[in-house]
């Protein structure tokens, strides 16, 4: 039996790989779910048949989770989704910390023995960040849905706070490790842990929250691979570490697409108000009717839509599929500019425009379809904001300097859809919209390109 629940670990391990390669891509994305899927349900299989497994618990466990996750999954809005993976992480994270603790008291008794130095210290890893990751998770989740603050709070001497903090429970930790046999100090322990995840989330702004999902997800993850150790577990331990970095590489590279240091997104206050900043000066700029930007479009060769939040805000995507095909039955060449961290979570663009069907080799990241923009008659800015505001190239003092954009300044032409001038993620105000070649088209996403559909059999006359 041993040996048949090894050749089901190393099954689902490898399921657990081929799921996050073939995630990389959205053509392969599905089959990456799917695999993933498969994977999770031979280990927990696995699981079960190795370890004389209590049915009824087990299935009961089974229902609820079932009844609370479909709904869920069903009813959450794509633009709830980083708050979802947020109650995810809070979920998976608790259950490793509760197995710790578990864990720790039921072996303690036998301390001499099945409580050795390896196992404690595995132990420790995987309570700490379990608890510190269920609290800072349900920040997370709180801020992103907006039922706590969004904003940044902070107050004097906060990292200072939190350093101590963490400094103290980790001595606490050591300290268990050391005398497993003193049972009073685990429960400061834990409690530490699980204060310094809600201390580690007051001082980030609500936007700045899907780079610090990634980041739990890597802690949770870190979190499972420490409980593999202590459980002598090898799935658990491949899984966690699988989980664990690429949580880790996904929150680099966001945080390397926005050009932002991890110090800056954790400990940056990022998304305060900036008054000054905020209100802009009062700039004119041009903006235009739904029968004017048709014209423009319909007079174009080739145009390139770049989406951003405002995209996902407005659920424009299907009416945006409409706009693609209407205009490439007109010979248009169109393409979709694709920045990494347009929208609030990664993928968030190739998610939505494949949900509405649009090919997939109409999407071009931005180091590919950059070069484009100075051939391109029109650049359509649908919801995108800060991934095209060509002061992140200039503008030193600019909060997002030195964040690689979408060169949308270089079309021949630039339309923008937006409601208003505000502005976005950042809270400074785009340059681009103050251009000569820069038509403002003021609307909801959704229902202006719903105008310019209706504008367009006209245009053709
Ligand atoms: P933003 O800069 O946030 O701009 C979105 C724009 O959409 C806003 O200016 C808003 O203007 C407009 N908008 C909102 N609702 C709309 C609607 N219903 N119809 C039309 N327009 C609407 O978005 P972006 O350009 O996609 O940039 C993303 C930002 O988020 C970057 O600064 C990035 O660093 C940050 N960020 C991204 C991620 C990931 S992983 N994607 C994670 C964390 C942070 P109005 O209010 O005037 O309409």
């Amino acid at each position: 039996m041993g040996s048949l629940v090894n050749y089901i670990y190393i099954l689902s391990g490898a399921l657990f790989v081929l799921s996050l390669k073939w995630m990389n891509s959205p053509v392969t994305a599905r089959r990456g779910v799917f695999a993933g899927e498969a994977g999770m349900l031979m280990a927990i299989g696995g699981t079960l048949i190795g370890h004389h497994a209590n049915w009824e618990w087990i299935l009961a466990a089974l229902f609820i989770g079932t009844a609370v996750g479909v709904p869920i999954a069903y009813i959450m809005p794509m633009t709830a989704v980083p708050q979802r993976t947020a109650m995810s992480h809070a979920c998976g994270a608790l259950a490793a910390a509760l197995v710790g603790t578990a864990e720790y008291y039921q072996r303690q008794p036998h301390a001499g023995t099945e409580l050795v130095g390896f196992v404690m210290v595995a132990l420790v890893i995987e309570t700490l960040l379990g608890f510190l990751t269920f609290t800072g998770s349900l920040m997370a989740m709180g801020k992103l849905q907006e039922i706590l603050p969004s904003r940044p709070l902070v107050y004097k001497n906060q990292n200072a706070i939190n350093f101590v903090l963490f400094a103290i429970a980790i001595g606490l930790g050591v300290r268990v490790i050391m005398v497993p046999t003193d049972t009073w100090i685990f429960p400061i322990f834990a409690g530490l842990s699980l204060v310094f995840g809600v201390l580690l989330i007051l001082p980030i702004g609500g936007a700045d929250m899907p780079t610090v999902i990634a980041l739990l997800n890597s802690y949770a993850g870190l979190s499972a691979c420490a409980m593999g150790f202590a459980l002598d577990n090898k799935l658990l331990i491949i899984a966690g570490a699988l989980d664990g970095s690429s949580g880790l590489i996904l929150s680099i590279i966001m945080c390397k697409a926005m050009n932002r240091s991890f110090t800056n997104v954790l400990f940056g206050a990022f998304g305060q108000i900036q008054p000054s900043k905020a209100k802009g000066e009062q700039r004119p700029v041009r903006s235009a009717s739904a029968e004017e930007a048709a014209s423009i479009l319909e007079a174009a060769s080739s145009v390139i839509i770049v989406p951003g939040y405002g995209l996902a805000v407005a659920q424009a995507q299907h009416k945006i599929r409409e706009l693609f095909d209407t205009l490439m039955k007109r010979g248009i060449d169109v393409k979709f500019a694709i920045h990494p961290v347009a929208g609030r979570m990664p993928g968030h663009m190739n998610v939505l425009l494949a949900e509405a069907d649009i090919p997939y080799d109409r999407l071009i990241e931005m180091d590919d379809i950059n070069g484009e923009f100075a051939q391109c008659d029109v650049a359509l800015v649908i919801g995108a904001n800060d991934v095209t505001n060509p002061g992140a190239r200039s503008d030193k003092s600019s909060p997002i300097f030195g964040m690689p954009i979408l060169d949308v300044d270089k079309a021949h032409t630039v339309m923008v859809i937006k409601r208003s001038m505000s502005p976005g993620f950042a809270g400074i105000d785009n340059d681009l919209y103050y251009m000569d070649k820069t038509l403002m088209l003021f609307g909801d996403a959704k229902a202006f390109v719903s105008e310019i559909l209706k504008e367009l059999p006209a245009a053709v006359r």
